[in-house]
């Protein structure tokens, strides 16, 4: 793992979507794998910003997002169909074939999560896997008792996840209990995962995946096992981390080539 630790969540977004915007440009037509919530929101502003200002252009890149709530329409604003095309699709110039969500609404759920797999397959895997953390320890909706080597599903939320998002449908009775998410194998199968955190409320779900044992307790310590995994934090979500100084020492003595 390699732990990045900036000043303030600007910085750490910054540095993110730098990331992702040199892939872009490597790989026009990249496969990125999508996060919502809070964490990623300024990612995407800078990514927009690129595409208006350096034209950074999206135009043959495939995505596909962790998650989707069961039952709830993509009009929806607490969609994370209706998120995604608010903060992100409808101001760069995808390709709206390209863009893959769970489908919420589907009536054979079991039979839409193989499918969406199979699509996965079939554009070649994700190449770069947008991520954030629950305070719980998730990884997309991939709560504590997930398996560690789970295929996309529906599952279950836990309180402590609908408490954080009851802001969005006002108020925790009407977030749905349902959802749909990759797995934590199909996380683990992108080639790079980058993962996100910022703030006081997620220091503690940082110490444990990072640091903490390989468990499906805490199920973003998944990303130990995983070959390429970058977690980019501010201060505050680095705080309760033990080796933070080892991390910052090997990260400003990093040599030039590898830091692309
Ligand atoms: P947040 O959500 O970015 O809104 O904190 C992260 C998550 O639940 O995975």
């Amino acid at each position: 793992m390699e732990v990045i630790i900036r000043s303030d969540a600007h910085a750490a977004s910054r540095l993110a979507a730098r990331k992702i915007a040199a892939l872009v440009r490597r790989e026009p037509s990249a496969v990125l794998g999508l996060a919502t919530g809070r964490t990623p929101l300024e990612i995407y502003e800078h990514l927009v910003e690129y595409h208006r200002n350096e034209g950074l252009d999206f135009s043959r890149v495939t995505t596909f997002n962790l998650d989707e709530y069961v039952g709830l329409d993509p009009k929806h604003p607490a969609s994370y169909h209706a998120y995604m095309e608010g903060v992100l699709f409808s101001k760069i110039n995808i390709d709206r074939g390209r863009i893959h969500l769970p489908d919420g609404l589907a009536t054979d759920i079991p039979k839409t999560c193989r499918d969406y797999e199979a699509r996965i397959r079939a554009a070649g895997g994700i190449d770069l896997q947008i991520l954030g953390i629950g305070s719980d320890g998730h990884l997309g909706f991939n709560e504590p008792s997930s398996s560690l080597s789970s295929r996309t599903r529906i599952k279950t939320l836990t309180d402590r996840t609908r408490k954080d998002n009851a802001a969005y449908f006002g108020g925790e009775e009407s977030v749905p209990r349902h959802v749909i998410t990759m797995g934590l194998g199909t996380i683990m199968d992108a080639n790079v995962c980058l993962l996100l955190a910022f703030g006081r409320k997620k220091a503690a779900a940082i110490a444990h995946a990072v640091e903490g044992p390989v468990t499906a307790m805490v199920p973003a310590s998944v990303l130990q096992m995983h070959p390429r995994a970058i977690v980019v934090l501010d201060r505050e979500a680095a705080s309760e981390l033990k080796r933070a100084e080892y991390y910052q020492w090997v990260y400003a003595h990093k040599p030039d080539w590898q830091k692309h």
